[in-house]
């Protein structure tokens, strides 16, 4: 391969780390050496630019989010990760830990970082040949044997072990990451979790395939994302190989290692329905679990169809919330309510099929599950009770001073604005434009963004684009100003 001159290796690096979107493509790619200085699109506002360059020739730390400057990483795309992990489920340790990335590089690549904090890292392979590594922060500084050329695949292979640990968001009243419990250990990662216990590239804009294969001791199980693609027993020990074929953000893998039952949901074509629960509440059978398939066939009709070919709750005890995994929300058996679980579901659409370009955009994960309460209170309860429960969260919101959900802020990223404005400004558009407009702009969102990325402004083009007018005063009211309008 010939060797790029330093100013044009200067070049790449410079526009990898301006590269945010999903498809890896750098916004400066008609870039020439000597015109690259101030060209390069800066972030949206509310950016941390802290993270210093790399030296020449290596891949970005950062994918160039505004809140996570150093999750994700520049100079290539993941396609696949294949976690292979084996689990003690009484300590929650990985007594072995190993990683297979396949990635393709968009720039010519003396060396790259992934995502990867806290574990005891034994090897890192490049196309096989054992490679140079150094821990750097919460990164793996790794530099192959001989550069990568932009546009080849390339695979990586990092074996480690130890115990994860958690990530934990000033605002965010839960951790991420890894989470031991006396009856089980499992994986709930937004928005920085995931890079605890798999090496990768964090961050929703490089999604990728999985195929997640764990071994624990019997009679411990392995739930994941995805279908379970095989389950092989040997020497008291349990292998579960699961694998999900659509393309799936980092901070939505998971794994729950524990004893649990499955139960099976019948009633919708194509989309298999399984839930996986501990001994007592597979024996309950809890009430709010036995619907899903009534409301995907509800919010079809809102949203278009169920991205997925399955879905499922897995039920655990200790972290007091929900967390909508792909295809497989992770359920605290406190959180086993009807409008959680209608929560996690619609998320499955808004933020999981498609998800935000960066964190800053979050209200178009939380926001979006929000409204789909309201929908379902009015399919339920009918349209007072929903017009009812929308005046109190409006009322709350009013007491409480927020940003602009366009820019919450880190510390505020799943506080209430997030979530109740983001819904009450979906109701808004609503009463704006009408049923049959809003279904037509949920349904095109999706479909155009699905299993892909997409930013608020692409929504609110989507949604001028169906409404057929201007919709730029509605939206700055709603999303960039911070006092809240009223309710139409
Ligand atoms: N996305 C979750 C929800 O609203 C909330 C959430 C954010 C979360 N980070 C988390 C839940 C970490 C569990 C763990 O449905
Ligand atoms: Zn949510």
């Amino acid at each position: 391969m010939p060797r790029r001159s330093p100013v044009v290796v200067l070049v790449a690096a410079l526009a990898l780390f301006a590269c945010g979107g999903g498809d890896g493509t750098p916004t400066t790619t008609t870039l020439r050496p000597g015109t690259s200085t101030t060209t390069t699109s800066s972030p949206p506002t509310g950016a941390t630019t802290s993270t210093t360059l790399p030296p020449a020739g290596f891949g970005a730390p950062g994918i160039g989010d505004p809140y996570f400057p150093n999750l994700g990483n520049g100079g290539f795309d993941v396609e696949h990760y294949l976690i292979e992990t084996t689990v003690d489920p009484e300590t929650g340790e990985i007594t072995r830990g190993e990683t297979t990335i396949t990635a393709t590089a968009t720039a010519g690549l003396a060396g790259f970082y992934l995502d990867f904090r806290s574990l005891e890292v034994l090897e890192v392979a490049v196309d096989g040949a054992t490679a140079v590594h150094e821990a750097d922060g919460a990164d793996l500084r790794i530099t192959p044997t001989s550069p990568i050329a932009a546009g080849e695949e390339f695979v990586v292979r990092v074996r480690y072990r130890g115990t994860p640990g958690q990530t934990r968001l000033p605002g965010l009243g839960l951790a991420s990451g890894w989470i031991i419990t006396p009856e089980e250990v499992y994986v709930v990662a937004e928005p920085d979790g995931a890079h605890t216990w798999f090496p990768g590239s964090d961050h929703p804009a490089d999604k990728a395939t999985f195929t997640i294969v764990t071994t624990v001791p019997e009679p411990f199980a392995v739930v994941s994302n995805g279908t379970l693609a095989g389950e092989t027993h040997s020497d008291g020990m349990a292998t579960f190989v699961w694998e999900m074929d659509d393309p799936m953000a980092t901070y939505l893998a998971t794994i729950v290692v524990a004893e649990l039952e499955s139960v099976d949901r019948t009633g919708l074509e194509g989309i298999e329905i399984r839930d996986h629960l501990p001994a007592d509440l597979a024996a309950e059978d809890p009430r709010p679990l036995q619907r899903t398939a009534e409301w995907i066939e509800f919010f079809e009709t809102w949203f278009g169809p169920y991205p997925f070919a399955s879905y499922g709750h897995v039920v655990v005890s200790g972290f007091g919330a929900a967390l909508e995994s792909q295809t497989m929300s992770v359920m605290d058996r406190a959180a086993l309510v009807d409008v959680t679980v209608i929560h996690e579901l619609a998320h499955q659409w808004f933020g999981d099929s498609v998800s935000i370009a960066t964190w800053q955009d979050i209200w178009l994960n939380e926001g979006f599950a929000t409204f789909a309460e309201f929908l379902w209170i009015e399919d339920q309860l009918g349209r007072d009770a929903m017009e009812a429960d929308i005046e109190g969260r409006h009322a709350f919101m009013k007491r409480h001073s927020h940003r602009p959900i366009s820019d919450p802020g880190v510390d505020e990223l799943f506080g209430s604005a997030v979530y109740q404005r983001g819904g009450l400004t979906l109701h808004a558009l609503r009463v704006k434009v009408g049923d049959d407009v809003m279904r037509d702009i949920l349904r095109t969102y999706v479909a155009r963004y699905t299993g892909a990325n997409a930013s608020t402004e692409d929504f609110i083009a989507v949604a001028e684009d169906i409404a057929a007018r201007d919709l730029s005063v509605f939206f700055d009211a709603w999303l960039y100003e911070s006092e809240l309008p009223p309710l139409p």
